[in-house]
C-alpha cells in the first residue's frame, strides 16, 4: 500500500496500541515542577499530539484532562482507529489524518498549552522536522511546553549502521510484493548473514549480534516503525536544542523522573566531572556520554520561568500522589544506568505505609511529610520521585480537574472494556485522578465487566471471562505453556481473578477507574 502520501515513512504495517505516560500533560507538568519550573495549567487548556499512532494515548489524555485535544497522524488507518475510539466515548477531540505540512497549513487551530511528539522526530525527514518547529513557533502559547522524544548519539553510534542495513535491504533488495513481516524477516536475515561474514564493522562495534537477536524477538509492528523508515535522523541532544531554538524553546529537563537522582545515573567520578561543566547544554550533552544515552524524552518551554525556592516547595507540598500498585508489591530496589540500588527501608517503609493508608486515596506531599515526621523534606521529595520513576506512583491533577473528567473517563473505560470482549489490543484504562492511563489487562477488563454486572465473587468473574475467551476458541498460557482444557483455563482465570480482587481493586478504586 506504499503511496506518495507517506513520504518514505513505513506505512505498510500499522503501529502498536501502546500507551505512553510521558504524553500526559499532568505527568509533564510534574516533571517541570520537580525541577522548579512553572507551567500552564488551566481547565480550558488545549493540547496537541503530533503523530498519535493508533490514538490510544491521545484518547486516554483527552478523557483524563480537562480542556480539549487536537492531534494528527497521516496514516489514515491510524486516524480512523483513533477517531472510532473517540466516537465511542463522545469525545470532542479533533483528530486529523493530516500530514504535518497539512496541519501547519490549517487556519482553524488555536494556540496550545502543550505540544507532544513521541517517537516522531528521528523517523521523519529534515523537512518535516522543520515543519514541526514552525508549527511550535506558531501554535505554542508563551509559557507552554513541548515534549519530544528521539533516538540520540552517543548511545546509537555502534548500531546506527546496522539499522541502516535493514532499511537499505528493504529499499533495494526486498520483493516488493512480499508482506511487510516477510520483508522485515528478509532484511534481518540479510543483516545476520552480513555480520556472520566478519566485516571489519562487526569487530569495531561491540555486541551487534546481541542487538540483532533482540530486534528479531521484538513485535513486528514496532520493528517496522522503529527501523524501516527511509528517514532516520539520529541526533545529538545539542543538535535538537539548536533545531528547536527558532520556536523560542528552552530546554528544561527530561520527562524521566529518575534522571533527577544523580546516584542512579552517574559514578562519583562522572558527577564530579559534570560539576565542572557550567553551560547547561554542554553539561547535559556531556552527561549523555556518561550514561551512553540512546533515547531521550525531553521537555522544552517557550519562555521557561523558574519558581522561587519558596513557591517551588509550596507547589510540591500541595501536589497529590497515588500508588499504582499495592505497597507490598513495590520492588525494594531500583535500577539506573549506574546500576541497582536498594530502597532504604527507613525511608520507603513508612512512606509506602502512608501512601497506602485510607485505602490508598491520593495524598499531598504535605500530608505524606506529616505522616513521616522523622524524615527530612528532601528525603520525602526524592523518595516520591524515585517511586514515580519506577512507575509505581503517579502525580495527580487537582481535585477540581479530577471532578470535571470523571464522567468522560467512565464512558471511555466502559467502551475499552467492551472492546476487551473481542481483543487484547488496548490494555489500559483512563484515571480521572492522574489524567493518564493505567495498565489493566484484557482479562482484568473482563473481570470489571463482571463486577459491573453485579457478580460478587472472583470465581464468577473468571466464569464470565472464560465464557468469552473459550467461546472465541482462545486459551491461556501458564509458564509459557498453553492450557488445553476448560478446567485448566478456568482454574488459572480464577487464580488471576482472586489476585485481582486482593491486589488491584483497591488501587483501581483509589484511581477512580471503578
Ligand atoms: C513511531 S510512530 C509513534 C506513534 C505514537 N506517537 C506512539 O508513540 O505510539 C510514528 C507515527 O508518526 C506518523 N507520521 C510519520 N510521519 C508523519 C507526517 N509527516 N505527518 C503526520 N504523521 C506522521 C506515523 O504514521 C506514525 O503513526
Amino acid at each position: 500500500m506504499s503511496s506518495a502520501w507517506n513520504e518514505g515513512y513505513f506505512t505498510d504495517e500499522g503501529y502498536t496500541y501502546g500507551y505512553s505516560r510521558e504524553i500526559n500533560p499532568v505527568f509533564q507538568r510534574y516533571c517541570l515542577l520537580l525541577r522548579g519550573y512553572s507551567s500552564l495549567e488551566n481547565p480550558d487548556g488545549v493540547h496537541c499530539e503530533l503523530g498519535f499512532g493508533q490514538g490510544v494515548s491521545i484518547n486516554i489524555h483527552a478523557a483524563g484532562n480537562p480542556g480539549s485535544f487536537v492531534g494528527t497522524d497521516f496514516h489514515p488507518g491510524h486516524a480512523a482507529h483513533a477517531r472510532a475510539l473517540a466516537n465511542d466515548w463522545g469525545s470532542d477531540a479533533r483528530l486529523y489524518d493530516d500530514s504535518f505540512e497539512q496541519l501547519l497549513a490549517r487556519t482553524d487551530l488555536p494556540q496550545f498549552d502543550s505540544i507532544s511528539l513521541h517517537g516522531i522526530w528521528t523517523w521523519v525527514s529534515r523537512d518535516n522536522q522543520a515543519l514541526i518547529v514552525e508549527f511550535a513557533r506558531r501554535h505554542l502559547k508563551p509559557g507552554g511546553h513541548l515534549y519530544v522524544s528521539y533516538n540520540c548519539f552517543p548511545g546509537w553510534s555502534p548500531s546506527a549502521p546496522l539499522r541502516n542495513l535493514f532499511s537499505l535491504h528493504d529499499r533495494f533488495a526486498s520483493q516488493p510484493a512480499a508482506r511487510p513481516a516477510e520483508r522485515i524477516d528478509a532484511a534481518l536475515q540479510f543483516s545476520e548473514a552480513l555480520l556472520a561474514a566478519n566485516p571489519k564493522y562487526a569487530s569495531a562495534a561491540p555486541n551487534l549480534g546481541a542487538k540483532l537477536q533482540s530486534v528479531k524477538g521484538q513485535d513486528r509492528q514496532y520493528v517496522a516503525h522503529e527501523y524501516f523508515n527511509r528517514s532516520w535522523d539520529c541526533m545529538y541532544f545539542a543538535d535538537v536544542v539548536d533545531a528547536l531554538a527558532p520556536a523560542k524553546l528552552d530546554y528544561v529537563t527530561t520527562a524521566v523522573p529518575l534522571d533527577a537522582v544523580d546516584a542512579l545515573n552517574l559514578s562519583a567520578e562522572g558527577t564530579a566531572f559534570l560539576n565542572t561543566v557550567a553551560h547547561p547544554v554542554m553539561r547535559e550533552q556531556a552527561r549523555d556520554y556518561f550514561v551512553n544515552q540512546h533515547f531521550r524524552r525531553d521537555l522544552y518551554v517557550r519562555g521557561a520561568n523558574r519558581l522561587s525556592a519558596a513557591e517551588h516547595r509550596e507547589r510540591m507540598l500541595s501536589s497529590r500522589f497515588v500508588l499504582l500498585q499495592v505497597a507490598e508489591s513495590v520492588p525494594d530496589s531500583v535500577t539506573g544506568p549506574a546500576g541497582a540500588a536498594s530502597l532504604q527501608a527507613e525511608i520507603y517503609t513508612p512512606l509506602l505505609a502512608a501512601l497506602a493508608a485510607e485505602d490508598y486515596v491520593p495524598k499531598t506531599l504535605r500530608q505524606l511529610s506529616a505522616a513521616v515526621p522523622s524524615l527530612p523534606y528532601a528525603d520525602v521529595e526524592q523518595a516520591i520521585n524515585v517511586l514515580i520513576g519506577m512507575s509505581v506512583l503517579a502525580p495527580c491533577q487537582s481535585e477540581a480537574a479530577e471532578k470535571l473528567v470523571v464522567p468522560r473517563c467512565n464512558t471511555l473505560n466502559l467502551q475499552l472494556c467492551r472492546r476487551a470482549l473481542y481483543s487484547n489490543r488496548i490494555q489500559v484504562l483512563a484515571s480521572p485522578v492522574t489524567g493518564g492511563g493505567v495498565l489493566v489487562s484484557r482479562f482484568q477488563q473482563l473481570f470489571l465487566i463482571a463486577i459491573k454486572q453485579g457478580r460478587k465473587h472472583p470465581a464468577e468473574w473468571a466464569q464470565l471471562a472464560w465464557g468469552i475467551i473459550g467461546g472465541q476458541g482462545e486459551g491461556l498460557l501458564k509458564d509459557g505453556k498453553a492450557l488445553t482444557t476448560a478446567d485448566e483455563n478456568l482454574a488459572e482465570l480464577t487464580e488471576q481473578a482472586q489476585a485481582f480482587a486482593e491486589k488491584n481493586l483497591v488501587i483501581l478504586l483509589a484511581l477512580k477507574i471503578i
